[in-house]
């Protein structure tokens, strides 16, 4: 099993904070923004990881995290020459992924639970990619997921009047068929290519898992989720 850490973007949502730095170096409560999804990783056992980023900070995640020795893993970096959403990002892990089986984090993504024992049964289970999902009191932030018995049957991206309270957040265990659908990909409304029609795609075929988030989650990017991040960073002394 093998990680990708997605941390592109201009973080937009975040200017002036974001004017001169990338928003995953950002301070999250005692470390950078980007030790978290890392951490979170790194305690499901994966320690074979991919940072995908732009180039203006690319020597800064370097000098942050050099080639993970002393966190016990290896990290690969990878340039992101343009920012053409999460599903493009993701694909330039295809050589990285090979045929293995691999998480990707969003690296703004602050996890309090321990993801292993999920990450390890779709390791050896047949589902070919799963989604993780939290109860949250502001899902058209978010992707979301209409669940019926115990199937996934629709995510709708940022949904106007969302059908449940489960945002589906940005943490996803991929199968490498990941990279043929994504090339099946159309740009959506707002021009980029999005994970919510990547996981569709899964749902239509009968493919998708699903493991709901008991422990806190927070996404951080905007000054509200990045005071929560820090909050649940502060409260959970173990991540
Ligand atoms: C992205 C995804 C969305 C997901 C969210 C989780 O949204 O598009 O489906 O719920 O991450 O953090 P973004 O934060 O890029 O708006």
């Amino acid at each position: 099993m093998r990680g990708v850490i997605l941390a592109g973007g201009s973080g937009t949502r975040l200017k002036p904070l974001t004017n001169v730095t990338n928003k995953h170096l950002l301070p999250v409560y005692d470390k950078p923004m980007i030790m978290y999804p890392l951490g979170t990783l790194l305690k499901a056992g994966i320690t074979d990881i991919l940072i995908v980023t732009g180039k203006e900070s690319a020597g800064d995640f370097m000098k942050l995290l050099g080639s993970g020795h002393e966190l016990g893993c290896r990290l690969t970096y990878r340039l992101q020459d343009e920012s053409g959403g999460i599903a493009q990002a993701l694909s330039l892990a295809e050589d990285f992924a090979g045929s293995h089986k691999f998480a990707v984090i969003l690296g703004d993504n602050i996890l309090a639970e321990d993801v292993g024992p999920a990450i390890k049964s779709f390791e050896a289970d047949k589902a070919e990619a799963t989604v993780f999902l939290k109860q949250v009191p502001d899902a058209q932030r978010f992707g979301v997921a209409d669940l019926t018995g115990d199937k996934v049957v629709s995510i709708v991206e940022k949904p106007a009047k969302p059908k449940s309270n489960f945002a589906v957040i940005g943490l996803y265990l991929y199968s490498p068929s990941v990279f043929s659908v994504i090339r099946s990909l159309k740009p959506s409304a707002r021009g980029e290519y999005e994970i919510t029609d990547v996981n569709t795609h899964y749902v239509k075929s009968g493919k998708l898992g699903y493991h709901i988030l008991k422990g806190e989650w927070t996404d951080a990017g905007t000054f509200e989720s990045l005071h929560k991040a820090a909050a649940i960073a502060r409260n959970s002394k173990k991540i």
